[in-house]
């Protein structure tokens, strides 16, 4: 037993590398600057975030090979307990290079494979015999190829019957089956909340808000990136402008945001609140370089300065 109130949960996590180049060459060696390799998958950057902000979590997550024993370590070094699951297959690698000629940034984002079913539904048991440990189930991320596309709302069914709040950000067709049992919050940003409305045959953003929430879906936070982001319950509507910031990497927004989120409702802070405290820490990783995540007194000096005497 201890404190953790949190569990982050990441069945598809990688290890990141980033890099850059003077120019991303085709048919030729790009010579690279020295690399920097992170633990990365949506509930591991969730976890991280989180230690930055000053609330510690578990994380749960399946690790094979020796890319999943290095994955280990550097949960380690980041200082957040991990709880493998054993897999044969390797944890997969990710690549991001910004290209200086052009100022962008390459994503390079490999699949990840479980093979075996056991492993599956280890994690799953794992997650049942340790959730009334959990006030909140966080799960984020992709689905490995061969994890059942409903995966998510199993986790969900487990959270509901331990009585902890379940946050889901995923998207296309684990995000789709992943809200059959409901959810405490889910994040989708345009592109999933547009195939979303597709698939559920919505026509208005409104009628599928009322879908997600005769799902059992409690709060729905609608990003719009730099424009706006909405918190959308069956009670209110609530619209946050994000703070101007100078934008160096897109890499971990979404994490930040549901980092700084689960943060603000562990300090007590209301909904609203916890909305704006997780649209600064996006907004203080968005200004980090490549793949650097929050700092904490800047998600605070983002929050005071445009949320925490308006909500
Ligand atoms: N250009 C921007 N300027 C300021 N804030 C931004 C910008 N883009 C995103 N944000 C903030 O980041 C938060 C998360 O963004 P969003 O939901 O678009 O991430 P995402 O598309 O899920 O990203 P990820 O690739 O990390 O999953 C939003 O609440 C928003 O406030
Ligand atoms: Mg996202």
């Amino acid at each position: 037993m201890n404190n953790h109130k949190v569990l982050t949960v990441t069945l598809n996590p990688s290890i990141d590398i980033g890099t850059e180049a003077d120019e991303v060459i085709t048919d030729q060696k790009t010579r690279c600057a020295s690399p920097s390799f992170d633990p990365g998958g949506g509930g591991i950057n969730v976890s991280r975030v989180l230690n930055r902000l000053g609330i510690y979590s578990d994380a749960l997550f399946i690790s094979g090979g020796y890319t999943g024993n290095l994955l280990k370590e550097m949960m380690k070094e980041e200082n957040i307990p991990a709880i493998p699951i054993e897999s044969p297959d390797k944890t997969r690698q990710n690549i991001a290079i910004i290209d200086n000629s052009i100022g962008k940034q390459y994503r390079f984002v490999l699949p990840g494979l479980v093979s075996d079913l056991n492993i599956w539904e280890s994690a799953l048991q794992k997650i049942d015999e340790l959730t009334d440990q959990y006030d909140f189930i966080i799960a984020s991320g992709s689905l490995p190829d061969g994890i059942p596309e409903n995966t998510y709302s199993e986790i969900a069914s487990i959270a509901k019957k331990h009585n902890s709040a379940f946050i889901l950000d995923t998207s296309k067709s684990s995000l789709i089956k992943g809200i059959e049992q409901g959810a405490e919050f889910i994040k989708p940003n345009q592109e999933e909340f547009q195939e979303m409305k597709q698939i559920f045959g919505a026509a208005t953003d409104s009628e599928l808000y009322e879908l997600l929430f005769q799902k059992g879906v409690k709060n729905i936070v609608h990003t719009h990136g730099k424009e706006k982001t909405l918190l959308i319950t069956p009670e209110s509507e609530t619209s946050f402008t994000p703070p101007k910031i100078n934008l160096r990497s897109t890499i971990g927004a979404g994490d930040s945001f549901i980092g700084g989120l689960v943060a603000g409702l562990i300090k007590g802070f209301t909904k609203q609140q916890a909305v704006g405290y997780g649209i600064s820490a996006a907004a203080s990783t968005l200004q980090s370089e490549g793949t650097d995540l929050c700092d904490a007194a800047e998600v605070e000096e983002i929050y005071s300065t445009n949320f925490q005497s308006h909500l």
